[in-house]
């Protein structure tokens, strides 16, 4: 039977619940933000199928492994991992998977919120008129201002924050279900106006041929791992975020339909996102490879165009910010629930240290875009604080705590408790290809295209 353990944080009213908040994580500043300027940096088509393929062959089969885990579990996923590996008699080593993942959500959290600051700082000027005649040239020197201003960036970095944190200790259940339910549609609304006014506009056939016709020429083993590291932050995989939101899910809610509904919703965000902002890009004549700017020097100059553009541009970085809060919050959670758990304080002094760690490291990603443009960490890696932030997590613990996950659910766990938490017959299809491309496909996904960016295949 699953769920013979209770959470010890609560549960969800309902499947929905569950749905929305982990929509609420999976959609955020990396479909809106990251999923565009990857696509722009990485050549168009190829990326696009590339990570279409990791989200549905390792995305999709690991998200499920998440939340079985957290569901069997029920607790944080440092103490979820320690008590399946007593029950079922495995290494008590596995609860290290945990401590991976609260070590990816600092590091993550720590760039995302310095992100989350600029959504904030764009819905700030344009309640200030600040979009007003924006050309192209006009949209890159506002982000320019912005990006080399040490204040600006810590400010707004702070800002962002804070509200998170308010959100956190104002009752996470509360704040998070409406947001989820009311502003995420809403958000969602307003990229689909901007996808129709990019259809009009004379770059929207220029767009689809970039972001679906697939030119290899320009993939390596780099980009690879780039899509498949992209794969597992844009679904909040591998690092215990799914996880710990599964451990709050009711016992007879259905894991299988409850992941292709956040899968699916998350997949079509990212589409539409790059759907909006493409025509732009190529109606203004400017370059696809911009980077980390993208969105932000691209919006502006459609919201100056518009009508009722300056309400949209509110609107727009209001709701980016919101869904990169829903994302924030689950990327605290692992944490929070853990040290919760261990010492009995408050949720909202658990996540109020936590939140000043993160700032505090958040600092440093911040000014290694300005003042400490120079400074490098690593003697062997030619990256920023900010850049190498971003690569450790993202693109190699990330897929490494997705490639555990997957062993661990799929391999060392007794078959009865994967299927009574996924609710199948050991011989129907559907179990049967789970468990295929749990134990070997994205595992060897994973190896393959680490090897690979390694330079180990030529
Ligand atoms: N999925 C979020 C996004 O796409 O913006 C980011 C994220 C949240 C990554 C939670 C990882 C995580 F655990």
């Amino acid at each position: 039977m699953s769920g013979a353990r209770e959470s010890v944080h609560g549960e969800w009213s309902g499947s929905v619940f569950f749905v929305l908040a982990a929509t609420g994580s999976a959609v955020g500043l990396g479909n809106l933000w990251r999923f565009p300027y990857l696509v722009g940096d990485n050549g168009g088509g190829a990326f696009v199928l590339i990570y279409l393929l990791c989200i549905l062959l390792v995305g999709l089969p690991i998200m499920m492994a998440e939340i079985l885990i957290g569901r069997r579990g029920r607790h944080s996923p440092i103490n979820s991992l320690r008590l399946i590996a007593r029950d079922e008699g495995l290494s008590p080593a596995w609860q290290g998977l945990g401590w991976l993942g609260v070590a990816a959500g600092f590091m993550i959290l720590s760039f995302y919120s310095v992100v989350g600051g600029w959504a904030l700082y764009y819905a700030f000027e344009a309640v200030q008129g600040g979009f007003q005649g924006m050309d192209s040239d006009g949209a890159g020197a506002l982000f320019e201002g912005l990006v080399a201003s040490p204040a600006l960036v810590v400010i707004w970095h702070t800002a962002f924050l804070l509200l998170l944190f308010g959100i956190v200790a104002a009752g996470v259940r509360r704040g998070l279900q409406r947001a989820v339910t009311w502003l995420m549609p809403l958000l969602f609304l307003l990229l689909v106006v901007l996808v129709l006014y990019g259809m009009t506009s004379s770059g929207f056939a220029e767009t689809l041929t970039f972001m679906f016709r697939p030119d290899f020429s320009v993939v390596d083993g780099g980009t690879v791992l780039t899509a498949l590291g992209q794969a597992f932050f844009t679904l909040s995989l591998g690092m215990g975020a799914i996880m710990v939101y599964g451990a709050y899910l009711p016992a007879r809610s259905s894991i299988p339909g409850n992941t292709t509904w956040i899968v699916g919703m998350d997949t079509l965000t990212a589409i539409i996102a790059g759907l909006a902002i493409f025509p732009i890009v190529f109606s203004a004549g400017m370059e696809p490879g911009q980077g980390p700017g993208l969105v932000f020097v691209t919006l502006p100059v459609v919201f100056a165009e518009i009508a009722f553009g300056s309400l949209l541009g509110i609107a727009f970085f209001l709701l980016l910010s919101v869904a990169a809060i829903t994302s924030g919050i689950s990327l605290l959670e692992p944490a929070v629930a853990y040290l919760k758990e261990r010492s009995g304080l408050s949720r909202t002094a658990a996540a109020g240290f936590i939140t000043v760690a993160i700032w505090l490291l958040g600092i440093a990603a911040g000014l290694s875009l300005n003042a400490w443009a120079d400074v490098r960490l690593l003697p062997f890696a030619d990256l920023g604080i900010f850049d190498l932030l971003e690569f450790v997590s993202n693109d190699i613990m990330l897929p490494l705590g997705g490639l555990l996950i997957a062993v661990f659910a799929a391999w060392r766990v007794s078959a009865e408790t994967r299927l009574a938490e996924l609710g199948m017959q050991a011989d129907s299809f559907r179990y049967r290809a789970w468990l295929l491309v749990t134990r070997f496909l994205a595992p060897a996904a994973v190896v393959l295209v680490f090897l690979n960016a390694l330079g180990l295949f030529g």
